[in-house]
């Protein structure tokens, strides 16, 4: 049984207000992110349930129940407070994926400070940007990053607080530093959680900046509304699941389903502080008993590029539901979950601005690979016209991804940038920036970025069909389709490949894959040029930046690159 057993039944009875009501909220109440995920499981029973599984690159494991993390998110928000950071501050967590990061993230909420998760892997300059746009009062980070904020101390009068988590003794201590052992912090059983309420800010989160200058996309507490319920339906998440998301908390997926949404459900989640192996990753899936994973296209690109031996190699029966988020999620990845899984990948589509998913495949509904499936119940989401900007309701023309706004997890601005959030919204609508369609059976399918759109010839293109038409060759492993200049048409369509292992690029090669796409294809949509690269440019959360391969190809400026992977 699925949490939810018919999607058309969900859409007509939902209404936000029940699912208040399952929580316990009523509007004007106190809500508190850090509560909800922890005092309030205890609340229900749930105390000796484990809370978080987590695991080191060697293999060691720390667990979690609820109780004993509503005790220690209670001992560092006293921490917090005590030090004295106010409610409002942005306190930054800046480490990798260790259990402090998870525990630190739900502190801070508890003394009403906003949390401001960065990528460890960030560098010194995109760091120091997202810091100064924020006014950050406090970093919490590990001493392996210490040199990297050291670096910009002179700079950053406002940042008050460095505090590091993994150091014992004083001696060694800088300008500002802190130390915070959770071990060794008084256990609080009772702490007076901040009476944040509905529009109280919570999270705010730099977005991952495929396009223009990273922004602030700042959250409110109310979000767990949207977030609990989407992780009970489109993850399906019921009490005896093991649940993993491989997101770092860096981007909004790691927060809203790494850490809000399970747990205020009560469920049980893993976390692998490690980097990728394929080996590793199906190791963890087996000793840990995983049933439900929630993972991105470019893992499982890169789980397909390794192959079905290792797979063979490991017992993965514990699984029961695999979803994708982040980018669009190719047919073939669904095929080829489907046959060595014995299960579909679920798409999901949202934005870190969207807090909450907008468009998934629910459980319960027939998966159309290479669709993102439908709206998220009580969400209104549609598809307005590319000029005009109008709403319209016809099958299979492009639009523009748009949505009534008012669904709880919506963000409430850009920090600093007002006039860029207010740009959002275009005739009563937001709109997302993604092109798609809709067909006959209400299925979204995605078309491109807006800004990623190829336009040869007047005829606008998208990068989708033509990656997933690639991806299909048995040799690609990874390709990105963008337009290049053209003096005829303006635009030609030219596309980047990264071979799998054990094959090699040669003119052959590329004239099998040509003539292998040209019946996937329409004319318009045919690379006029290939071009093999050992890899594609990516953002840390696993996004191709087409914009950076298109710069290079227009002789133009790149532009911001700071969340680029290997931009270090
Ligand atoms: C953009 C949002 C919410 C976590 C994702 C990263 C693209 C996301 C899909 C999908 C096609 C997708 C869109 C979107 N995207 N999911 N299922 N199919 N495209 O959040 O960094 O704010 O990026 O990612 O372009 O607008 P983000």
């Amino acid at each position: 049984m699925h949490n939810i057993s018919s999607y058309e039944e969900t859409i007509e009875n939902f209404t936000w207000k029940s699912v208040e009501e399952e929580l316990g909220y009523k509007p004007g109440d106190t809500i508190n992110i850090g509560e909800y995920c922890t005092d309030r499981i205890c609340r229900l029973g749930m105390g000796k349930r484990k809370a978080l599984i987590w695991q080191d690159h060697s293999g060691n494991v720390k667990t979690w129940t609820f109780d004993q993390m509503r005790v220690d998110t209670n001992s560092i928000a006293w921490y917090l407070e005590n030090m004295g950071i106010k409610p409002g501050d942005r306190v930054c967590l800046f480490m990798d994926k260790v259990p402090e990061l998870y525990l630190g993230f739900l502190g801070i909420l508890k003394m009403g400070a906003i949390v401001q998760p960065l990528f460890s892997a960030f560098g010194t300059e995109s760091l120091e940007t997202r810091l100064e746009d924020a006014k950050t009062t406090a970093i919490i980070t590990q001493k392996k990053h210490l040199p990297k904020i050291r670096n910009i101390l002179k700079d950053t009068e406002y940042l008050k607080f460095i505090i590091i988590v993994d150091q014992k003794d004083e001696l060694h201590l800088k300008d500002r530093e802190h130390i915070l052992d959770i071990e060794n912090l008084p256990k609080l059983d009772h702490f007076h959680t901040y009476k944040s309420t509905a529009e109280t800010p919570s999270v705010l989160h730099y977005t991952s900046g495929t396009t223009g200058k990273p922004k602030g996309a700042q959250h409110v507490h109310y979000s767990v509304i949207s977030q609990y319920i989407t992780t009970k339906y489109s993850l399906d998440l019921k009490e005896d699941d093991i649940y993993w998301c491989t997101a770092d908390p860096g981007w909004v997926t790691g927060t809203s389903y790494g850490i809000i949404g399970p747990w205020a459900n009560g469920i049980t989640q893993c976390v692998l502080d490690s980097g990728f192996t394929a080996e590793g990753w199906y190791s963890f899936i087996e000793k840990h008993k995983i049933t439900v994973w929630y993972t991105a296209p470019t893992a499982i690109r890169a789980l397909m590029k390794e192959g079905e031996e290792v797979i063979k190699k490991h017992d993965l029966s514990s699984l029961r539901f695999l979803a994708s988020i982040g980018e669009p999620l190719n047919a073939e990845a669904v095929l080829w979950s489907d046959k060595v899984f014995g299960m579909k990948f679920h798409d999901t589509y949202w934005q870190t601005e969207t807090g909450s998913m907008v468009i998934s495949n629910y459980p319960c509904m027939k998966v159309k690979p290479g669709s993102m499936g439908k709206p998220f119940p009580g969400m209104e989401v549609g598809l307005v016209d590319i000029n005009t900007h109008e709403y319209f309701d016809k099958k299979g023309v492009v639009g523009i991804i748009a949505i009534k706004p008012g669904w709880p997890a919506m963000f409430r601005t850009y920090r600093n940038k007002k006039e860029m959030y207010d740009q959002k919204f275009v005739n009563g609508w937001y709109l997302c920036g993604d092109r798609a369609s809709i067909d006959e059976d209400g299925y979204f399918w995605f078309v491109g970025r807006d800004d990623d759109v190829i336009n040869t010839a007047g005829h606008l293109v998208g990068p989708f069909e033509i990656e997933s038409a690639l991806l299909e060759h048995p040799a690609v492993a990874e390709s990105a389709a963008i337009g290049k200049p053209d003096h005829i048409n303006m635009e030609v369509v030219k596309a980047f490949i990264a071979l799998k292992p054990g094959h090699e690029q040669s003119k052959m090669l590329e004239l099998e894959i040509m003539n292998f796409i040209r019946k996937k294809l329409s004319p318009l949509a045919m690379p006029q040029e290939i071009e093999f690269v050992k890899s594609l440019p990516k953002t840390r959360s696993g996004k191709i930046m087409r914009r950076v391969l298109k710069a290079k190809e227009w002789g133009e400026e790149i532009g911001d690159i700071s969340t680029l992977e290997n931009n270090m």
